[in-house]
């Protein structure tokens, strides 16, 4: 018997990889332009980090990290998210004593133990990215612009921006307590279960959840962004208009607290209406005490991650590359003379495959059908003795026979310019 995958854990074929692989390129390029560069970190961390900056009480550490002992009993996690890990770095190696800006960026996969569905995975893939060292709000605005563009290269845009701002230590504590103060006044019977426990341990999470019961309760709570400190309403105002001045459009949403602990003042979603109930695309905020809380120094920033999942659900199918052409050996002479053309064609930057078994030209001409190249090159016996090769257009079904050496040379022009 076979050895199954594990549940929620994918393998990601073309065109989902193609896709990984624009979506990488694409950040790459438009990150690097605002001056990202990129950070690899390790998949394995220790638990603590994860305890201490996603915090206790979220879902995230609760209920979905893979925590398991090493050899020495000490408790290491897959790392269920980029952010904590980037912080570790970024104090660990000492950047903050040569940079007083640094913007990283750093890609690969992370694991939650989360109910798999469609865009919702226990190994997923994100596009992180973290902006060290400002309290800037044009920093935020940015950032936002910087994931705006990502998206609009991509050619996604049916997507829409939700902002909330968080408020900070001094005016959030306030808003929290009147929260609290209106959750008392409700009975238990009017919130899902989890809320129930939530309104105790992380009430502002109660304000984000999905359930109808509790939308209908907390549409009459209290509204952070009506008990923004001045400090705050400004960075946020500031944010605001920085957006408006380069015509993106926004919402404001008050139930937006995200589900991890570390945010304060401007948080956001990018959300998409094409892809089911996992809805979020990319999702970040700025996480001014997070730096500290990890021992390393009072160092602000703000960051986002995509999930690439979702974002290649958006592409669709439209990214995989075609091979220029497809040789066919007919027999064991020709082979080698064909392999050999084939090194050719490819050091000259033509994408191609050769067959490798033997087989009647009609069925090997049906593979090289399939395999979607634009030609069919074909050596027999007879090109073979004269280092002739026949170059077939699939789909016109027009033909040339020429030589090997020119071969490179048709290809590139096409085989319509020769006649
Ligand atoms: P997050 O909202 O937990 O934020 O995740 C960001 C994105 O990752 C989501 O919007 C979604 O596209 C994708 N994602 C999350 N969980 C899954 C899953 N189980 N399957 C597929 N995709 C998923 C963070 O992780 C923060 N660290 C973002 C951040 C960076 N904040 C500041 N800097």
């Amino acid at each position: 018997m076979g050895i199954a995958r594990i549940k929620g854990f994918a393998d990601i074929f073309p065109p989902e990889s193609d896709n990984f692989t624009r979506i990488e390129s694409v950040a790459r390029e438009i990150f690097g332009r605002c001056g990202f560069v990129e950070l690899r970190t390790p998949l394995l961390e220790f638990t603590e980090l994860f305890q201490r900056s996603i915090g206790e009480e979220t879902d995230v550490v609760q209920k979905e990290m893979y925590t398991f002992p090493d050899r020495k009993g000490r408790s290491l996690t897959l790392r269920p998210e980029a952010t904590a890990g980037v912080m570790r770095a970024y104090i660990d190696s000492g950047i903050i004593a040569r940079e007083s800006v640094t913007r990283l960026f750093t890609t690969g996969p992370m694991f939650r133990y989360e109910r798999p569905q469609k865009g919702r995975l226990r190994q997923f893939h994100q596009i992180n990215c973290e902006c060290l060292g400002t309290q800037s709000p044009f920093a935020d605005a940015e950032l936002l612009h910087m994931l705006l563009c990502f998206l609009r290269e991509l050619g996604l845009t049916q997507v829409s921006l939700h902002l909330n701002s968080l408020g900070c230590p001094t005016c959030r504590p306030q808003f929290t307590t009147a929260l609290l103060d209106f959750l008392n006044q409700v009975d238990n019977t009017a919130l899902c279960e989890d809320c129930c426990r939530r309104r105790h341990t992380n009430p502002l999470r109660v304000l984000d959840c999905k359930q109808p019961g509790c939308r209908a309760v907390t549409d009459r709570a209290p509204r952070l962004l009506d008990s923004l400190c001045a400090d705050c309403r400004r960075h946020f105002e500031t944010v605001l208009r920085l957006l408006d001045t380069q015509q993106w459009a926004y919402a404001l949403d008050h139930r937006l607290v995200r589900g991890l602990d570390y945010y304060c003042r401007t948080t956001f979603e990018v959300l998409s209406g094409d892809i089911g109930a996992q809805s979020a695309v990319a999702g970040g905020g700025r996480y001014d005490g997070l730096v500290r809380s990890l021992g390393g120094p009072d160092v602000p920033g703000v960051g986002f991650a995509c999930g690439m999942e979702r974002l290649s659900l958006l592409l669709g199918q439209s990214t995989t590359t075609q091979p220029v052409f497809y040789l066919l050996a007919l027999d064991a002479l020709s082979r080698e003379q064909g392999w050999a053309l084939a090194q050719r064609l490819r050091d000259g930057h033509m994408t191609g495959i050769t067959n490798f078994q033997e087989g009647g030209v009609k069925s090997l001409m049906r593979q090289a059908g399939k395999s979607g190249a634009k030609y069919c090159l074909i050596v027999g016996p007879d090109e073979a003795r004269s280092h002739d090769v026949v170059i077939k257009h699939l789909e016109s079904g027009k033909q040339v026979c020429v030589p090997q050496d020119d071969a490179l040379h048709y290809l590139q022009t096409g085989i319509d310019s020769h006649e």
